[in-house]
């Protein structure tokens, strides 16, 4: 049965509700990390149970491997699948080009992997997470660094612009460790005016694993407000 949700939950789970339209019988099925992507699981987790749906999903946390399997959905892996059909994750901000920020949830290293393995993706969210540009309203830019690297890709970082902060574990002294084993630096950077020359250049220093600029990799973003769901599309790249 619906439980009763705040709006922003039912934004959410609205936008979920229509990417989760897009998976078809035998699908490969990216699974996003976050509390907007878990609302997609749930619903997939549905439609394998009530439904004649077959298909197999490729987690992108630990969070999403242990939801998906709490919600009876089949697991593989990138090795098994190299091509995945469709991913649905969330985001932290979304342009209306299509350009994102990620890893609030400090899961987009796997996000990136299997968004890049995706035939589509589609990204859903509430009405907050919409921007002109990224780095809006004081948001950070998360990049995953090697813990053998941290203060000179925070050196680096700020040479580059930003300004670094190690981001500190919850329920734990010390910093959060990813699921790959490594650190977040939550990097602000101001409004973003290139997305994708910034990513390059924070990619090119030695101990970075990956930053959550996602740029050129969305197709579909469905994002929830009080009135109803609206999408926006952007022509897939070739
Ligand atoms: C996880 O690292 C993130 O990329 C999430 O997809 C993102 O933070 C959105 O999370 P929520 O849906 O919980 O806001």
């Amino acid at each position: 049965m619906k439980a009763n949700l705040d709006p922003i939950q039912e934004a959410k789970r609205s936008a979920a509700l229509k990417a989760v339209e897009h998976v078809q019988d035998g699908f490969i099925v990216g699974l996003g990390s976050g509390s907007t992507a878990a609302f997609a699981i749930e619903a997939l987790g549905e439609r394998v149970k009530t439904g004649n749906l077959h298909v197999m999903g490729v987690p992108t946390s630990y969070q999403a491997f242990l939801l998906a399997i709490e919600c009876g959905i089949p697991i593989t892996t990138l090795d098994e699948h190299p091509t995945v059909d469709l991913t649905i994750d969330g985001a932290d901000q979304i342009t209306p080009e299509l350009c994102l920020i990620k890893g609030m949830g400090a899961a987009m290293a796997r996000e990136k992997i299997v968004a890049a393995a995706s035939k589509l993706n589609v990204i859903i969210a509430d009405d907050k997470k919409r921007v002109k540009r990224l780095g809006e309203n004081s948001q950070s830019v998360p990049i995953e660094v090697l813990p053998f690297a941290i203060s000179l890709t925070k050196q680096k970082i700020i040479d580059a612009g930003g300004k670094p902060v190690l981001r500190e574990g919850k329920g734990k002294l010390g910093p959060t460790i990813t699921d790959n084993g490594n650190a977040i630096l939550d990097s602000y950077f101001g409004e973003i005016v290139n997305p994708a020359e910034l990513e390059v250049k924070i990619k090119m220093i030695p101990g970075v694993v990956e930053t959550g600029f996602f740029v050129g990799l969305t197709d579909i973003a469905y994002v929830g407000t009080s009135i109803g769901v609206d999408k926006i599309e952007r022509l897939r790249r070739k």
